[in-house]
Order: C-alpha cells, then structure tokens, then sequence
C-alpha cells in the first residue's frame, strides 16, 4: 500500500511509498481513503520543526485532514461499507488528565494527548487506514468532494463554541466579525460567521487570486489594510485571528470593541519579537471587560458541529476552496510554495 510519510525532525523527508497495510483491530473499521487536506502543521512537520512518529518508530504517515469510504465496519459499530467517514486527529492522554477524562481531550492539559499523522500516531495520509469506531464520524453522501474539508470546520466550530460560550457570561449580541487571515481557517471561519447572520469582515494582504471573490461569494466583505481601517469604520464585537502573524494579534487585542472577544487560532513561528506596552494591553483588557482565547484542535461534539455546517453550506463555494488537487505520487508538491493556493488535496 502507498503511503505520505516522513521522517519527524529531517527537513525534507517526505517521501511516498510502500507501507504495511493496516488490519483492523476489535471495534475498528478499516477505511479506503479518498482524500487528505495539508495545512500548514503537516507543512512544518515537513520542514522538520514539529511532528513525532511512533515510539520506536522512524517514519510517520503524515496526514490528519481525513476523508475516506468505509470498507469493512464490525457488527455493532453503527458503521456500515460505504459509509462516507472522517477521522478524528487526536486521541485523549493515558492518565487521564481531567479534560480528557470528561472527553475534552482538545483541553488536555498534561499534552501528553497523541494525535494522528501530527503526534506519536500513523496518520490518514495511506491508501487505506484503520480507526476506531468511536473515532469516526460519519458524513452526509453528498459532500464527497468536499467533505475532506471537515478537521478544518472542526476546528473553527470550536473556536465558535468557546466564543458564544464565553460571550454568554452576559449579555451578547454580536453583530460585526472581523477574521484576520483568507486561509482555509480564516475562509471556513468567516462561513460559520455568516451562518449565524453576522455581519462579516475578512482582512488578508493578497488582492488578486481566488480570496476577495471567495469572500464576496459569502456575503462578506474582503479587506486589505490595517485591523485600525476597518474599525474605524465601525466596532468588531468578535475577532478570529487566522494568521498567527505577531503583529496582526497585538492589533486585534487592542482594536476590538468593548467587551469584545478575540479568538487566537493560528500557530506563530516563536522567535520573532515586537515591543508592546503591556500596561496599556491589560488597562484596555481590564477596563474593557475583553477576552483573548485561545482555541486549538477539537472534540468528538465540534465533529458534530462541523458536519452540520458543511451539510448546510454551499458545496460549490467549498469546492472553490479546494484550489489544488494532486494525486498521491505527487503529494510531495503540496509542500512547496503554492502561490495563489488556498487548500491543496490529494488524492488517495
Ligand atoms: C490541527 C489540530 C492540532 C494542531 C496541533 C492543527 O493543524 O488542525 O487538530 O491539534 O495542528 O498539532
């Protein structure tokens, strides 16, 4: 069976190739894939900053953006061949610590969570892989070009969950959203904005390519310029960051509206370093009643979210995001440089 892999920590590993194929073990299905996302983690995996095979391993399948076809589901398993399946990436720790002992293992708190293709677990980046049962959610038929978009829904709808959660510690009304970032995060964050009738803002540096159309195709409205442009022209009560870029967070903190909620999702290169006044960061924080979070990864109960959204969205616009599509013994061209490329897919 061919198979997307990598050796963590070499810069230039990825390679496609002959790995055993996976058997099934109890309660797990075994899947034909039929497509895989690459985000930007696998692309650090890559570049051999992040990532960790098995123990006792040297190679990782790479891979965490599954879609596949179930092949064989065990008796009971509310599975059955056909099926249209996505897996889930991560996997709670073995203490367990609390989150992951109430099923909150995106909280986990010791990290010593696992997650597929990312962190000391085979990835869905193979011809065929296996899952536990558990672990598998189920999506309606008719997204099967596009379904492969789900661990990234997955992960906004929990980004929208911790912001209405923590939004309704009063009272909450939020009208305008502003998503920092025209990425697949950024693009699928504005989605979910929009689905809940806001009134919806994106800002991102490029002004050609597929972005500011795919945008407008929303409802939305695309910028380029400064986060201080945008709300000068009116108060964003909610922000989702979708860059991870050090200077974009420091004005979303300090440009948001009263009582205003901002939502960290990308992961920044540490290194790089710009002055703040942290005083006058905390004065705006604390007399503003502001929130900054955090949010990574997701739980079975975001699974569940970020199928109903994609059910719900316009499968075409999905298909729009999807602006490459390589054949597994191509896969290695998704990690160079893609120009105007929003999300690359491979084929399984
Ligand atoms: C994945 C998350 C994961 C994170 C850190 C992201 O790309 O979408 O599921 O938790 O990387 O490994």
């Amino acid at each position: 069976m061919r198979a997307l892999t990598v050796v963590p920590s070499q810069a230039g590993s990825v390679r496609v190739g002959e790995v055993e194929a996976p058997v099934p073990g109890a309660g797990e299905l075994l899947v034909d894939g039929v497509s895989l996302g690459v985000c930007g983690t696998d692309r650090e995996i890559a570049g051999g900053e992040y990532g960790e095979a098995p123990p006792g391993e040297e190679h990782l399948v790479l891979g965490h953006e599954s879609l596949g076809r179930v092949r064989e589901a065990p008796d009971g398993s509310g599975f059955a061949p056909g099926d249209l399946v996505v897996g889930v990436v991560r996997r709670p720790d073995p203490v367990p610590c609390g989150a992951c002992g109430h099923g909150e293992f995106d909280m986990c708190r010791n990290g010593r969570f696992t997650e597929r293709g990312i962190k000391g677990i085979h990835g869905y980046g193979s011809q065929q892989w296996t899952v536990e049962a558990d672990y598998a959610v189920r999506l309606d038929p008719s997204l099967e070009r596009v379904g492969v978009l789900m661990e990234p829904t997955t992960v906004v709808a929990k980004a929208w969950e911790q912001i209405e959660r923590i939004g309704n510690r009063a009272w909450f009304d939020p009208r305008r959203l502003l998503v920092t970032g025209a990425g697949p995060i950024g693009l699928l964050a504005a989605l979910l904005g929009v689905q809940r009738g806001l009134d919806v803002h994106v800002l991102d540096r490029v002004e050609t390519g597929p972005k500011p159309d795919l945008v407008a195709a929303l409802g939305a409205t695309y910028h380029t310029g400064s986060i201080a442009d945008i709300t000068a022209r009116g108060e964003v009560d909610v922000i989702i960051e979708a860059t991870g870029a050090s200077s974009l967070i420091l004005d979303a903190m300090t440009h948001n509206a009263p009582y205003g909620i901002v939502c960290l999702t990308g992961i920044s290169k540490s290194g790089r370093k710009i002055g703040i006044d942290a005083g006058a960061v905390n004065k705006e924080i604390v007399l503003e009643n502001d929130v900054v979070v955090g949010s990574v990864n997701a739980n079975l109960r975001h699974y569940e979210l970020a199928a109903q959204a994609l059910a719900r969205a316009d499968h075409s616009w999905l298909e729009r995001v999807i602006t490459r599509r390589l054949p597994l013994e191509r896969a290695p061209e998704a990690f160079e440089p893609g120009g105007d490329d929003i999300k690359t897919v491979i084929d399984l």
